[in-house]
């Protein structure tokens, strides 16, 4: 029984070895600043402030990788998380949505914080300082709405 158990745990480590040899490609995309948010919204400090720290590791090109995004297979997770954040909504190319996309992205962002559904809770568990105010969340949604009410006068 103990045998067993030791060449299991040998397996283990071993395997954890190998696939510390599989990492994602943590290189970000480049940022194109026409096609970025701020390039077509105006966005103050506040509200800067806010995405930088609650929503751009997963909604920017902008990701800043912990220290565990080297450590398969919470890199896999990880990068996971961050091509789906990208993919619904990713400030970093903002610019290239239609009109009705961004605004349908604006109303989103006020529900998702007002629910209380972003950031993502496993995120929150090793960025305490990513957690949203009620403040906060009233920040956004002002803006968002303000944001979306220019993209109506445009037509
Ligand atoms: C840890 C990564 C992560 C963080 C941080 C994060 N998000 Fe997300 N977000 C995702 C993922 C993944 C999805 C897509 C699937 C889902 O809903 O889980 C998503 C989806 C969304 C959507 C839905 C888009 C749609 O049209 O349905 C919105 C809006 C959004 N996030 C806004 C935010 C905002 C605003 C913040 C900051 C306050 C934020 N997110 C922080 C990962 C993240």
């Amino acid at each position: 029984m103990k045998k067993i158990l030791k060449i299991l745990a040998v397996i283990l480590v071993l395997a954890f070895v190998t696939i510390q040899f599989y990492r994602p490609n943590r290189a970000n995309p480049p940022v194109i600043q026409a096609e970025t948010l701020e390039a077509t919204a105006a966005v103050p400090e506040n509200v800067a402030q806010i995405l930088t720290r609650s929503c751009n590791d997963c909604h920017s090109n902008k990701t800043v990788y912990p220290w565990y995004s080297n450590v398969s297979p919470f890199s896999w997770l990880l990068a996971d998380h961050i091509n789906e954040g990208r993919r619904e909504l990713n400030f970093s190319v903002w610019n290239t949505y239609t009109a009705k996309k961004k605004r349908h992205k604006y109303d989103e962002i006020c529900e998702q914080v007002t629910n209380g559904e972003m950031p993502h809770n496993q995120y929150l568990w090793l960025h305490r300082d990513a957690q949203l105010s009620a403040d906060d969340v009233k920040i956004l949604c002002d803006w968002a709405e303000t944001e979306k009410a220019k993209i109506r006068d445009e037509g």
